[in-house]
């Protein structure tokens, strides 16, 4: 039988989950790819620390290059994130042609067109499968299931950290920091979660998607991110009045040759399957021409589902070394669906928000005269409790207008004596109704 050898860089919580799986399934691997798997060597700046998964010393070392360089090595697993130096093993590796599977979303998303132009220069490949979704298939879903589809649009889920907070906002009425720590406490947030808090992780995935999606290489400058911690129970449970949860979206869509990328807590009507994704799970609802609408929902994070991953693309490309496969099938096809991105002045939805003003008489009329001026025309009203003289949060819904006028509105709103707060505004997505 044929031997197909492979190495990893990076042995934290995914690399170990990989080695695991390598082992304890490699009989029930090499019967579905007709060739062995062989882990020959596993590389990691820290070999003192406890390991869920402990491997044969030799094959441990803290020297990449014995990874890179290795002769005998055929597929290379990168897992240490970030650009740098992630960026340089990868590069070495494939010019030394070896195949790089990585689930470097950071880079990835920053990185790919060079990336890819690498690999394919050098003949060998490049797969990512776990960069996005974690164990959910939706890089293979958009690469081969979809191949002959037009994708209309992307909502997606795909921050675990940001669902798990969000979801024990809404169930146990706690407020944003109390959900954090709780994350932090069950390993669903990093011990900085900058990255997931403040929607960019949500973004380079996004870019990954979109790129794939619409044939052009969205960079994660190209989408407006706003993040969750601004979001507070108040807001939340105020939208579950109006029959919606929050959730943190990623969204993709084409509308003709203009496509809109945006990142940003959004309502989402109850009945959504959205809606329904809760603790850390991520999802994936996508439309297209010939399927219609689908969901893609599973573990987007940890070890075995990472790792899940991560060896579905070390048998796919094990199988294209075995069949010598000449033509790959590229990853994405650069055949530029769209002309021009949406600038956030032009998006086009409806809004939540939430003014914190003064209770007497005349405040209701003299908002709604503003957003009159503004062509923002109001769907519902409610305020929530009256102290006389003293903050009152008044809730509206508005039907789509344009993110200009709206902003442009709330400046003047916001300008007002009556107003205390800044206001929060959440954006409502009419598809997702
Ligand atoms: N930090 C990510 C999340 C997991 O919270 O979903 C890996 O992509």
């Amino acid at each position: 039988m044929r031997n197909i050898n492979v190495g990893i860089i990076g042995y934290g919580t995914v690399g170990c989950g990989v080695a695991r799986a390598l082992k304890e399934k490699r009989a029930y691997l090499s019967r579905r790819l007709g060739a062995s798997i062989n882990l020959v060597k596993v590389c990691d700046k820290d070999l003192k620390s406890r390991r869920p998964f402990r491997i044969d010393r030799r094959l441990l070392t803290k020297r990449p290059a014995e990874v890179i360089n290795n002769p005998e090595i055929d597929i290379v697993v990168e897992l240490i994130g970030g650009i740098s130096p992630a960026r340089e093993f990868i590069l070495q590796a494939i010019k030394n042609k070896k195949h790089v599977i990585t689930a470097n979303k950071a880079l990835l998303s920053e990185e790919k067109r060079r990336l890819f132009k690498a690999a394919q220069a050098n003949g060998v490949e490049l797969r990512f499968e776990a960069s996005v979704g974690g164990g959910i298939p939706i890089i293979k879903a958009l690469r081969e299931g979809l191949v002959a589809n037009r994708i209309m649009s992307i909502y997606a889920i795909i921050n675990g950290t940001c669902n798990y907070i969000l979801s024990e906002m809404t169930q146990k009425r706690i407020g944003f920091n109390a959900a954090l720590e709780q994350a932090k406490k069950k390993g669903y947030a990093e011990r900085n979660p900058a990255l997931d808090i403040e929607g960019h992780d949500s973004a380079h995935k996004l870019a990954i998607m979109a790129s794939m999606a619409y044939g052009i290489d969205v960079r994660p400058k190209d989408i407006y991110v706003e993040g969750i911690s601004n979001i507070s129970d108040d807001d939340i449970r105020y939208a579950r009045g109006f029959g919606y949860v929050v959730k943190l979206l990623a969204i993709a869509k084409r509308i003709g040759r203009v496509l809109e990328l945006r990142v940003h807590p959004t309502l989402v009507n109850r009945n959504h399957p959205l809606a329904s994704v809760g603790s850390n799970f991520n999802a994936v609802f996508l439309d297209s021409d010939m399927l219609g609408e689908a969901l893609f929902y599973g573990q987007g994070s940890g070890s075995a589902p990472s790792a899940s991953a991560v060896v579905s693309d070390i048998v796919d490309v094990a199988r294209n070394i075995i069949n010598n496969a000449e033509t790959k099938m590229p990853s994405i096809v650069y055949d530029k669906q769209a002309d021009r991105i949406k600038r956030q002045k032009d998006f086009y939805t409806s809004y939540y928000i939430r003014f914190s003003a003064i209770d007497k008489p005349g405040v209701l009329s003299k908002i709604s005269k503003i957003l009159a001026q503004h062509k923002i025309s109001i769907a519902s009203v409610s305020q929530k409790v009256r102290r006389r003289e003293r903050i009152v949060p008044i809730i509206m819904m508005t039907h789509d207008a344009k993110e200009s006028a709206l902003s442009n509105a709330l400046k003047k709103i916001d300008g007002l004596d009556i107003i205390r707060r800044k206001s929060v505004v959440i954006r409502s997505e009419k598809d997702l109704e």
